[in-house]
């Protein structure tokens, strides 16, 4: 029996072998290699994927930040006039925030990172300004912008409300 044969008879009895391998019952090692055309699909697919995955990790952070945007209680106005600030975390409890009253009366809050290398800033009353001791960054009060040490960006701002002796935070400003 010839080599011709045998393979035709080995393809035959194999449902799912198509008519051509049957005629042309041919194999070489170029078989396993993968095509352009292939290699192309799979990138695509595969970059596809990724934009889906990072699409929908946007989306996810965003409503998370939104969701926890909601107000919270962050202490009384009293304690905050007696010590000069207060601490609290908004918008969630992993987030250090810093309130404090300048030196014209009106209620200020920041993100108590520092945009240098994450940092507590805390309140120099005298000077009026939020300092960091790591590297000897400062912030205005007023505005949260750098204005001397290494930071480059501006402190997230805490927008607050004030009901009565009770203070409320009720957005971050990134
Ligand atoms: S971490 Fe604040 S100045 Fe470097």
């Amino acid at each position: 029996m010839s080599t011709d044969t045998k393979n035709r008879e080995t393809f035959a009895g194999c449902a799912k072998t198509p008519k051509w391998r049957t005629d042309f019952p041919i194999e070489w090692e170029g078989d396993h290699y993968v095509s352009r055309r292939e290699m192309v699909k799979f990138l695509t697919l595969g970059s596809l994927l990724l934009a889906g995955a990072n699409w929908f990790t946007a989306f996810a952070s965003g409503m998370l930040r939104r969701g926890s945007n909601a107000q919270r209680y962050i202490g009384s106005a009293a304690k905050l006039d007696a010590a000069g600030y207060i601490l609290f975390r908004y918008p969630t409890d992993r987030d250090p925030c810093i309130a404090v009253r300048s030196a014209d009366g009106t209620l200020h809050a920041y993100s108590q990172v520092c945009t240098h290398l994450s940092c507590a800033v805390v309140f120099n009353g005298q000077a009026n300004t939020l300092d960091c001791p790591c590297h000897n960054g400062v912030f205005s009060v007023q505005e949260g912008r750098p204005i001397a040490g290494p930071p480059l960006r501006p402190l997230p701002r805490v927008r607050l409300q004030q009901r009565g002796d009770q203070l409320f935070a009720t957005a971050l400003e990134v």
